[in-house]
């Protein structure tokens, strides 16, 4: 699914923030400050680069696993990014999605986030998919359980993708990770069947544009066959 040799959607796995602050001997949660201030350029940078869906792992259903006062500076850091760019996902017509259970996060996160989701419900150009507490296997499940209450027997692939986050979104065309895992770590499994997986190991608040210009071109020289014999 894609338009010249872009991608529509590119999913990024935003890891390694905590190794870059240890080998600059600071603590993780200077790690996660300088990895949020890379999103803005990495987002508009995709958006004018011709990528019509950015979708951003920010926090894991595993993620509640880590100390309190890490979870509460992600937390904390995603609000700020929010607010700061409100006013320009308005501008820009960006519409902004999140992925995930809001419940169960902090009530000043979860009213940004829904104050931005309707502020930018009516754009549809761009989207800007975040996830949140968002684990692909929960989602899943999710899914699953909304189809049955809405009184199917069975399950349909079709059903299964009306009921996710990403709801009449394109699949996940390309995934970048970086920090130099080389595994999804339950992001997008479903939206991600055919994504081509491009790992770095840059740490993610050393990714710029440049980096992203890489995986890019690295994209553009994937064949993608879905299955057939000859490249789509
Ligand atoms: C990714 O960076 C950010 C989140 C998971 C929120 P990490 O915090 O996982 O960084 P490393 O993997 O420990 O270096
Ligand atoms: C994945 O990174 C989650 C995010 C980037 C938000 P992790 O650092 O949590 O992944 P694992 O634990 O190394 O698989
Ligand atoms: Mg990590």
């Amino acid at each position: 699914m894609t338009k010249g040799n872009i991608p529509r959607h590119v999913g990024f796995i935003m890891d390694g923030n905590g190794r870059w602050a240890k080998e600059h001997g600071k603590p993780r949660t200077f790690g996660h400050k300088k990895g949020a201030d890379v999103i803005h350029e990495i987002v508009s940078a995709s958006f004018n680069g011709g990528i019509e869906v950015v979708s951003l792992y920010a926090f894991s259903t595993e993620n509640w696993a880590r100390p309190k006062d890490e979870v509460d500076s992600i937390f904390d850091l995603l609000r700020k990014f929010l607010k700061k760019y409100a006013k320009e996902l308005i501008d820009e017509e960006i519409k902004l999605i999140i992925s995930g259970d809001l419940s169960a996060l902090p009530e000043n996160l979860r009213s940004e986030c829904l104050e931005r989701i309707a502020d930018t419900c009516r754009f549809s150009e761009h989207v800007l998919n975040i996830a949140i507490n968002y684990g692909s296997k929960a989602e899943i499940v999710r899914a699953v359980n909304q189809a049955l209450k809405n009184g199917k027997t069975q399950i349909s692939e079709e059903d299964i993708a009306e009921n996710s986050y990403t709801k009449g979104l394109p699949d996940i065309d390309l995934i970048v990770r970086t920090g130099g895992e080389q595994r999804l770590s339950n992001f997008f499994l479903w939206q991600a069947a055919y994504a081509e997986l491009y790992f770095t190991d840059v740490y993610w608040p050393d990714f710029h544009k440049k980096q992203l210009g890489e995986a890019i071109g690295w994209f553009s020289n994937r064949q993608r066959r879905f299955g057939d014999v000859s490249p789509k």
